[in-house]
This record gives C-alpha cells, sequence and structure tokens, in this order.
C-alpha cells in the first residue's frame, strides 16, 4: 500500500509543522498556496462556489460507530484550515446533535464556512422516526429549529433529504423560495430525488445542488438520469457516501470491524456473500491505487471528482465523512491526485457499472426514482 499523500506534497512546499504529521498553521498554510484561496480548487454548484470536496458530519454524532466529540470538533476545525469549508450536516444526524456540535466547531469562523444542512426525515427527541415530512408548515418549523441548533442566522444550503410522496414538491419547494425570500437559507437543494421532481422543483425555486449516492460501487446517477438532468439544468451535484460508507478504503475487511450499534451491519452491501463480492472489488482498486503510490480512499474521491464535466457531467463534488484528523488530511489530499484517461479506464474495468453486490440501503422504499 501506497503511503497516504500529505497535504504538504500536494502543494509542492516544505512545512515547517511536525515532521510527517501533516500539520501546518493556516499562515503558513495560506503562504504555501500562493495566495490562493486557502489552495483549494473550487467548484461551482449553480451559483454557489464551493471547494472541490467537502467534509461530511454525520459519522461524528451516528451510524458509524462511537465518536469522539473533542476530535470531531477538531476534524472540523482541521478542515476549514485545510480550505475544506464545505460541510455537510442534517437536523435528522443524531438526531439533532450534529448539527449542535457542528454549530460549536465553527463559532467564530462561520464566515469561512459553506454550510449544507438537511430537513424533512422527521424525528422525535429520542430517536424515533416520525416519517419523511415535506409539508411547508414543516419546512418553516424545520428551518428556524436547525438555524437555532447551528447558531448562525442564515444557510447557505438547506436541502430537502427524502421526497415526501404525499405532498407535492411544488408546495414543499414553495416553502424553500419563502425562505430564501426571507433570508434564512441562501440556496435550496434535493437529495435522493427522480430526475422528474428535480425539474418540478427547480421551475419553483431554482436547485442549486441536488446530493446523492455516487461511488465506484454506486453508479446509479449515471444511469437514472439524475446527472444528465443536472447537467441540462446547471444544477451541481454533490456526491454523498463517496468512500462507500468505508467500504472502499479497504480497511473494511470483516463485519466484525464495526461497532455492534454500527449501521452498516444492517447494509445489504455489507452482508454475508454480498460483502464477499464486494471486497473483490475493493482489492481491484486498491491494487490500481498501490501502483499510483495513493491509498484506496483518494483513489475512490479522485474518480469521484473526476466525474465532473466528463461526458457532460455537471460539476461533482464529493463530501466524504470522517470524525478523525488523520482521515481528513489523507482525504484533502486526494484533490490533487491526478488520474489519466488509462487509469479512468482501468477503474471502469475494476468497478463497472452495476458491480457492486446488494442494494444500497436496508429498505429502499424512500430512494425516489
Ligand atoms: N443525503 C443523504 O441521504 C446522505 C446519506 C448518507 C450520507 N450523507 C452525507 O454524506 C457524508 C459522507 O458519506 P458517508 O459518511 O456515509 O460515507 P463515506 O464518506 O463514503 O465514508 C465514511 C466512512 O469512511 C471512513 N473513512 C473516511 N475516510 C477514510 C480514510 N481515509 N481511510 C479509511 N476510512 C475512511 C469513515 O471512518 P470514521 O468514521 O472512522 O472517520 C467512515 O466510517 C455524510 O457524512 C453525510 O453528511 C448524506
Amino acid at each position: 500500500m501506497g503511503s497516504p499523500r500529505r497535504w504538504g506534497e500536494r502543494i509542492g512546499c516544505a512545512l515547517s509543522g511536525r515532521a510527517g504529521t501533516g500539520e501546518v498553521t493556516r499562515d503558513r498554510f495560506v503562504a504555501c498556496a500562493g495566495g490562493q484561496e486557502q489552495g483549494m480548487q473550487t467548484r461551482e454548484l449553480g451559483a454557489l462556489r464551493v471547494p472541490a470536496l467537502g467534509l461530511g458530519c454525520m459519522g461524528m454524532s451516528e451510524f458509524y460507530g462511537t465518536a469522539d466529540e473533542a476530535e470531531a470538533e477538531r476534524t472540523i476545525q482541521r478542515a476549514l484550515d485545510l480550505g475544506v469549508t464545505f460541510l455537510d450536516t442534517a437536523d435528522m444526524y443524531g438526531p439533532f446533535t450534529n448539527e449542535r456540535l457542528v454549530g460549536r466547531a465553527i463559532a467564530g469562523r462561520r464566515d469561512e464556512v459553506v454550510l449544507a444542512t438537511k430537513f424533512g426525515n422527521e424525528r422525535g427527541e429520542d430517536g424515533s422516526r416520525i416519517g419523511i415530512n415535506g409539508r411547508p408548515d414543516y419546512v418553516r418549523r424545520a428551518c428556524d429549529a436547525s438555524l437555532q441548533r447551528l447558531g448562525i442566522d442564515v444557510i447557505d444550503l438547506y436541502y430537502q433529504h427524502r421526497v415526501d410522496t404525499t405532498v407535492p414538491v411544488e408546495e414543499t419547494w414553495g416553502a424553500l423560495r419563502e425562505l430564501v425570500e426571507a433570508g434564512k437559507i441562501r440556496f435550496a437543494g434535493i437529495s435522493e430525488a427522480a430526475p422528474e421532481t428535480i425539474r418540478r422543483a427547480h421551475a419553483v425555486q431554482p436547485v442549486t445542488a441536488v446530493q446523492t449516492e455516487y461511488s465506484l460501487w454506486t453508479r446509479d446517477p449515471e444511469d437514472d438520469g439524475v446527472l444528465a438532468t443536472c447537467a441540462e439544468l446547471g444544477i451541481g451535484f454533490v456526491a454523498y457516501s463517496p468512500i462507500g460508507r468505508g467500504f472502499l478504503s479497504g480497511q473494511i475487511r470483516s463485519v466484525d470491524d464495526l461497532a455492534p450499534d454500527d449501521f452498516r451491519r444492517h447494509n445489504p452491501r455489507f452482508q454475508g456473500e454480498a460483502f464477499a463480492r464486494n471486497l473483490e472489488l475493493v482489492d481491484r482498486v486498491r491494487e490500481i491505487a498501490e501502483e499510483k503510490g495513493v491509498t484506496a480512499s483518494q483513489l475512490a474521491l479522485a474518480w469521484v471528482m473526476a466525474q465532473g464535466g466528463r461526458e457532460g457531467n455537471p460539476a461533482v463534488v464529493p463530501i466524504p465523512g470522517t470524525k478523525r484528523v488523520a482521515y481528513l488530511e489523507e482525504n484533502t489530499a486526494a484533490a490533487d491526485v491526478e488520474l489519466t484517461g488509462d487509469d479512468l479506464r482501468r477503474l471502469d474495468e475494476a468497478a463497472p457499472r452495476g458491480a457492486a453486490a446488494g442494494d444500497r440501503y436496508p429498505d429502499m422504499s424512500s430512494v425516489h426514482r
């Protein structure tokens, strides 16, 4: 396995921090980056400019085992130092605790951040799942509650997390348009929506970004018309779970590597026969990563980033999730991994469309296609 690329390598300058740690102060970082906006490339999601990759904060509060809150906060602050200023959370992560954590971590640095959160997967304070809710009165209440938990007065990108099939999307998006007009949100997005629904929402209020699972083992948006619809309408695409919920790192070798309460234990792709078949896919990706001297996670992220603009695609921005500074640094360096046409061809062969075994959720009914 090649050693992970460090931040200092990608900007090609000597660092004065502790040798081999990738640590560098912000001033030094800006200087090294030649005065560019923190050295990070940017992409345009509709009219919203964001770094080429963001940080998913979900796992800091729920789903992927227990988190160390202090390390999680350090991870968010380190992300800002590195120019990874596009943060992704949702009211349902925790529930509610993830927004509070993000709010604490960015306090005093609000202006550096493009903050994305989501509504629509309604949950109770006790963690119970109430259901998908797209009713306008709920959208307004959910927004006020998120603003309060985050400790901010405007949300940069507010996503409808799941489509409520009992409410016309025009009604939900009418409420989002009013939130824009009221100055409570700057831009609106939608997650896991069918092309026709994206189109209908866009007619009410411009959709800035569609967020959907996309990675070397989840290539559905290439086939179901979502990427094409985004490209046609000038909408950006945000790829969630770009490391395949950690599987594409190659470090999860058995379901026993996961904590007893880890959500992935119930994910079909992590079960028995499917797990074994998916390991073969990951090992093919790892082999290519080794040859390139990068980690499998870095290669998986570089592949997602390389899809932006490829074959008429829209801008594609991955939001890898981690609760650890070390993984954040490793993932950030992926922004500088260059893939040749030959690399892309080999990766397409190693992980062709439809190659992953198992559905991506235990219950696919909330994935709206
Ligand atoms: N819209 C939606 O419905 C939806 C659904 C899921 C996720 N999301 C968003 O997308 C974000 C990212 O997705 P995700 O967190 O599900 O999946 P991901 O980014 O594909 O993978 C996260 C997992 O990979 C591990 N990991 C990260 N970097 C690694 C590295 N360099 N080496 C080894 N392991 C590494 C993390 O470990 P640690 O946890 O130990 O750091 C975590 O378990 C979430 O945080 C959330 O904000 C949105």
